[in-house]
């Protein structure tokens, strides 16, 4: 059920940082604009999970600002959950400290959540499944 489905890394540019990761013999299989997070994001499998890129297409955005005040780097953990429906009631009714609101739609059309890093020891914590279709 559980398992890290991607690792998020804050880049000034994915065209400059994917050269490195397809010299390590890589490759990046997409790449999309997520308009509401105002992100640009490119997915690199690794073995089981993904590193996914991800460049700021504005300067409001999240990433930019992360980028600003900490410079590129690891952003975000990723885990994989089955229901993420019933994760997200689950962890809203213990009073679990989320960044979202609601369940988005991210890259490819998955469906995802962000667990503040007060809650998790200090790791932006994203949740995220499948999209339904997929399912
Ligand atoms: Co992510």
């Amino acid at each position: 059920m559980y398992k890290v489905d991607h690792l998020g890394i804050a880049v000034k540019s994915i065209a400059s940082a994917r050269r490195f990761y397809e010299q390590l013999g890589l490759a990046v299989v997409g790449e999309e604009v997520v308009e509401h997070e105002k992100v640009r994001a490119a997915m690199l499998p690794v073995g089981e999970t993904r590193f996914e890129l991800l460049e700021p297409t504005s300067e409001d955005s999240v990433i930019a600002k992360f980028i600003a005040k900490r410079g590129e780097g690891l952003h975000h953990v990723a885990v994989h959950v089955n229901d993420i429906s019933a994760t997200f009631e689950d962890l809203k009714r213990r009073g679990v400290r989320l960044i979202s609101d609601e369940i988005k739609v991210g890259a490819g059309g998955h469906l995802y959540i962000f667990v503040h890093p007060s809650a998790t020891g200090g790791v932006l914590l994203e949740l995220c499944q499948d999209p339904i279709s997929a399912v």
